[in-house]
């Protein structure tokens, strides 16, 4: 396996909470603060010259070195938790696309709109950036056992890590609330598979409890290494961006992890020096899985500060969008650290206007699955109130593969998509059903089905 061989690590894990800042060792495998049960932080002194750095980054992109086809160890300068001899478990994650698309913009109300599409990872999922770093660190650290509890990416992601670098995965999931692909991604992985009769806040109120005093290591967006790893999504983005930061990031938030980590590394790349001006984050969750939504309007009505407030919690979350049912999300308040730093907004969009936004995305030719089309969907809400101008640029977060959850996909063509909330089931009527024709085998009916695709023009 490949080895760092750039600087020694160089930081440090903090507390969260500025009023404790307690620190610990960078082989420390905590995920909270001894004194007061915050999240971590992993602070380095970053000193760098930003032109040196880009120029190293861009031609490390010629290198057939594995940490340097990888697009999260190329850009180990920023991420630099390492020790010098360290191996790194990379399956050649990032390097993903940024993706203009005219017909989705024209949906949004947009000039343009590119979309970052982290589903084209090894495992599908923007997961991969993240699981990278947790993996090899947990491998450094001389940890043989690795456990999630996911919606199922974290999972699968987790799963192809752990093996390709000689780990054992234990994956915890909601029994019966994942997508199909994720399911089968974390079998064929080989990862103990342990679906538990809960949603994902059940589960995980009860697997985070004795999961480290079982000396198993914990990979969730908590543990601060794996937000290292998905921090470099947006040193990438920079990167094909030619630094040229977007005025807007749009992401879905679920557990919250992937905006701390986006927010974080756009913190460090303006300290740093590699890029000029903010970009504002948008978070979008599910109208149904919508906590930190609710935590900020509540806030904003009633004067307060949105860390005043105790963690945000839907007791029931709701949404088809499975990767982001999640009702109490673990990274609260480093997302509203986030939210404040970037200027930023969370928005919240309905069953429809997710269902809708993912067939755009699909009829444009990239796809993705269904918590991604938050994305779209978020900004093309934020365009109508006015918050988003058109003539700004978007750059819109697809964090996992059309694949992932074909039977979603399969429904709503057919129009048998439907929510289940406390008032019983509500059918989705599709905007843009693209129903299968089926014929019998005779040349006149398929004739008569081709004449009505002429028709389409
Ligand atoms: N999009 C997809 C496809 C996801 O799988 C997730 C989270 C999110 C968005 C939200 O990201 O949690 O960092 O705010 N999936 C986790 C999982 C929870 O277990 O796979 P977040």
């Amino acid at each position: 396996m490949p080895r760092v061989s750039s600087d020694r690590p160089s930081g440090h894990l903090r507390c969260i909470e500025t009023s404790c800042a307690a620190t610990y060792s960078l082989d420390d495998t905590r995920s909270e603060c001894a004194n007061c049960g915050n999240l971590l932080d992993v602070i380095y002194e970053h000193a760098a010259d930003p032109e040196a750095l880009k120029r190293l980054w861009r031609e490390r992109k010629m290198s057939l070195d594995p940490r340097d086809l990888s697009g999260v160890w190329r850009f180990r300068e920023i991420i630099p938790f390492l020790r010098e001899q360290d191996q790194v478990v990379t399956l050649r994650e990032g390097n993903t696309p940024i993706i203009e698309s005219k017909h989705a913009a024209a949906y949004a109300g947009l000039d343009s709109i590119g979309f970052k599409h982290q589903g084209f990872n090894p495992t599908g999922s923007f997961k991969d950036n993240g699981m990278t770093a947790g993996v090899t660190k947990a491998l450094n650290l001389g940890r043989k056992i690795v456990a999630c509890v996911s919606t199922g990416n974290t999972s699968a992601s987790l799963a192809a890590y752990a093996s390709y670098g000689g780990l054992h995965a234990v994956i915890f999931i909601p029994a019966g609330q994942i997508a199909a692909g994720k399911l089968a991604q974390s079998l064929e992985y080989g990862a103990i598979t342990i679906q538990v009769e809960a949603n994902f806040d059940g589960t995980w109120k009860v697997v985070s409890q004795f999961v480290e005093q079982a000396g198993v290591y914990l990979m969730n967006s908590v543990n601060p290494y794996r937000i290292e790893g998905q921090k470099t999504i947006v040193v990438e983005t920079m990167e094909r961006l030619n630094w040229e930061p977007p005025d807007w990031i749009v992401l879905p938030g679920g557990n919250l992890g992937n905006s701390s980590a986006f927010g974080k590394g756009l913190r460090e790349m303006l300290a740093m020096g590699l890029i000029k001006r903010m970009p504002r984050l948008a978070i979008i969750q599910a109208e149904g899985s919508a906590p930190l939504y609710h935590l900020l309007n509540k806030a904003r009505a009633e004067g307060r500060a949105p860390l005043s407030y105790p963690a945000p919690i839907v007791a029931d979350p709701r949404t088809l969008a499975t990767a982001i049912k999640i009702g109490a999300p673990v990274s609260w308040r480093k997302a509203l650290r986030e939210l404040e730093a970037t200027n930023g907004v969370c928005e919240s969009v309905s069953e429809q206007e997710i269902a809708d936004a993912k067939a755009v995305i699909g009829q444009a030719g990239i796809g993705c699955e269904p918590a991604s089309a938050a994305s779209l969907a978020g900004a093309r809400k934020l365009v109508a109130a006015g918050i988003i101008k058109p003539s700004e640029r978007v750059i819109g977060v697809l964090t996992g593969n059309m694949l992932k959850d074909p039977m979603y996909s399969l429904a709503y063509h057919e129009g048998t998509l439907s929510t289940h909330d406390a008032d019983g089931d509500r059918r989705i009527v599709p905007r843009f059903p693209n129903r299968p024709v089926v014929v019998p085998p005779d040349p006149a009916a398929i004739m008569k089905a081709l004449e009505s695709v002429r028709q389409r023009g």
